[in-house]
Parts: C-alpha cells; sequence; structure tokens
C-alpha cells in the first residue's frame, strides 16, 4: 500500500514534515509515520516511492536495537497490534512503517557527527581550514576520510537552513556537562555504525542526532541512520576528490539534473523508471545494512 498522506489517522497533529507525520498520543507518546513522499533540493515530490516508509522506518528500527549498549532510545513498539487508541484497526497502513514512541523532551541541538569531508563542513574547509571551529589537516580533498570523526552541532532554524554552531556555543545554551553527553555519545554511535556499515561496504560519511531527556536519562529520539538523516555512499565506488554518489538519490539528482527545472515547487513528475531505481536503492539499503531480507 502507497501512503502520500495519514488524514485518517484522527489524533492531533505534532508535526508533518517533509517526509514523516507525526501525531500526538496522550499526554506522553507519539505516533510517527513513514510515508511514501520523497523530497530533492528540500522540495517534496507528488509520485511516490513504494515501500519507501518501510525502508526508513525499518533503519532506523535497526539501528536503535544495533546501538543500544551505547545509549537508549525512544521506541516502544512497531508493531500496529499493541498500538492503544484504537490504532491498531490501521494494521494495513501502518505496520512496517510506522512506530509508537515516548515523547521526550528534546534537546534543542542537532548532532552532527562528519567522518568525511563533504557538504557544508567541505564548504567551511575550504573556506576557513576549520569546521565548526575545529582545525583540520591541510590539503584535504572532496570526500577524504577525516583523521577522527568530528563533532558539528547546528540548531534547527525556524526558516530556511539550519546554521553551524560551534562547540563552545552548545555549552552556553545546555550546559557543559550535557553537551559534553551528546557530543560523546554521538561520536561513539557514529564510529560503531561507520565501522558496522564499512563492512557491508557502505561508507557512513556524515549524520545527524536527536536527542532528548526522558525520566532524567539521555536518549536518542527522531530517526537513527537513515538515508534521510545521513550520507550513504557505495564503498567499491568511493573515489575522494569529486562528489560521490548518493546511494539512495542518485537517479532521482541525476534525472532531475538532466530538466530545465529550477528546483522549486511545483516539482515535475518522475518517470516510471527513475522511481522504480530509486526504490530499487532504497531497498538494499534496507538489504546491505539490516541483512534481512525486505518483504514487499
Ligand atoms: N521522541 C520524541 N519526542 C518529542 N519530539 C520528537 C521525538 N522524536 C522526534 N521528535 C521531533 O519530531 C519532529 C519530527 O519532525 P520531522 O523530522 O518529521 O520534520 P522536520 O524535521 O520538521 O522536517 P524534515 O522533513 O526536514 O525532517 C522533530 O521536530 C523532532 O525533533
Ligand atoms: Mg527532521
Amino acid at each position: 500500500m502507497l501512503i502520500k498522506d495519514t488524514n485518517f489517522i484522527d489524533l492531533p497533529v505534532f508535526i508533518k514534515g517533509k517526509v514523516r507525520d507525526v501525531y500526538k498520543v496522550g499526554e506522553d507518546k507519539l505516533l510517527m509515520i513513514a510515508t511514501d513522499r520523497i523530497s530533492a533540493f528540500d522540495v517534496v515530490f507528488d509520485d511516490l516511492i513504494p515501500d519507501k516508509g518501510r525502508v526508513l522506518n525499518g533503519i532506523s528500527e535497526f539501528w536503535f536495537d544495533f546501538c543500544k549498549d551505547i545509549i537508549g532510545n525512544h521506541l516502544i513498539t512497531t508493531d500496529v497490534t499493541e498500538y492503544p487508541m484504537g490504532l491498531s484497526k490501521f494494521k494495513e497502513e501502518l505496520q512496517g512503517r510506522s512506530m509508537l514512541v515516548k515523547k521526550v523532551e528534546m534537546i534543542e541541538v542537532e548532532c552532527i557527527v562528519r567522518g568525511y569531508l563533504e557538504g557544508s563542513g567541505l564548504k567551511d574547509y575550504k573556506a576557513t581550514g576549520k569546521i565548526s571551529g575545529i582545525k583540520l589537516p591541510e590539503g584535504l580533498k572532496q570526500a577524504d576520510k577525516l583523521p577522527e570523526p568530528i563533532f558539528t552541532p547546528s540548531t534547527k532554524a525556524k526558516e530556511g537552513h539550519d546554521i553551524n554552531v560551534s562547540f563552545e556555543y552548545v555549552k552556553e545554551q545546555i550546559g557543559e556537562e550535557l553537551a559534553s553527553a551528546i557530543k560523546e555519545k554521538s561520536i561513539s554511535l557514529y564510529k560503531k555504525a561507520e565501522e558496522y556499515a564499512l563492512s557491508k561496504g557502505i561508507i557512513l560519511a556524515d549524520t545527524k542526532f536527536e536527542f532528548g531527556i526522558l525520566d532524567g536519562e539521555l536518549v536518542i529520539a527522531d530517526e537513527m541512520f537513515t538515508p534521510d538523516s545521513s550520507r550513504f555512499w557505495e564503498l567499491s565506488d568511493y573515489e575522494p576528490g569529486r562528489p560521490q554518489k548518493s546511494f539512495d538519490k542518485q537517479y532521482l539528482r541525476e534525472y532531475l539534473e538532466s530538466l530545465d527545472w529550477d528546483k522549486t515547487p511545483p516539482a515535475p513528475r518522475l518517470p516510471k523508471e527513475v522511481i522504480e531505481k530509486t526504490r530499487a536503492k532504497y531497498i538494499e539499503a534496507y538489504e546491505r545494512l539490516t541483512g534481512k531480507k525486505f518483504i514487499p
């Protein structure tokens, strides 16, 4: 079943993002639903990618479990039959693409870890030799592996792109102890996942986490190491000094670049072939990372 919107859910909306719809379940829980929507260049498309929501949700679920020795998380269950508030009647729509989570007090810092030089990190490095105030060796090329993974936090802008901030700034905002804790956890999580992904032939170039506080404890919330929150590259195609192909949106981006489209809404319709190849890439990411067969 393809899911574009989730208006059939009769609960208060917590937030509707580009890809996920989140509902309030009572006072202390949230229902997170990954739709089959896709975005590129920050524009959401009319066309859907079949199974994408289930892939994204499944990848997050895998990592929450894989990393639970480092940190606890917000997940309660992904089994729709255990959902409260009559939600279990939407088993067909929700199973596999949703999770019931504990609502936590979010820490307003986007915890970015970079193991490779790309994106806004590359831009900063080229301009200043540093990223978020961290001095890096001279002469690094685009997509080079950094000597050590670095923590380069940002804050969510109300509008437009996130703003990179220094670790000092984070300390001032949330206190030294908590700032150090999220930095240390972020780097440990990245190292563990990067090493594992490499063993599956995938480079996890960088990623973003969101932490929260639950009953006084630091936990990981939101999503974890999905193609939406991370850069995945194909190891066998890796070559520093040029842009790497994005694992999931490579065909989509290449197709869009071939069009005369200015990357502002409305988005163009997508040909069947682009949809199919994009879908296959998502499924491949799921299968290689989780070691499980994806069952459509
Ligand atoms: N357990 C949780 N408790 C409370 N809030 C959470 C929890 N997990 C995630 N969130 C918040 O829920 C929201 C999820 O929104 P979502 O990521 O779908 O949209 P977005 O970040 O606004 O847009 P985008 O589509 O660009 O990601 C985020 O604001 C996130 O901080
Ligand atoms: Mg988000």
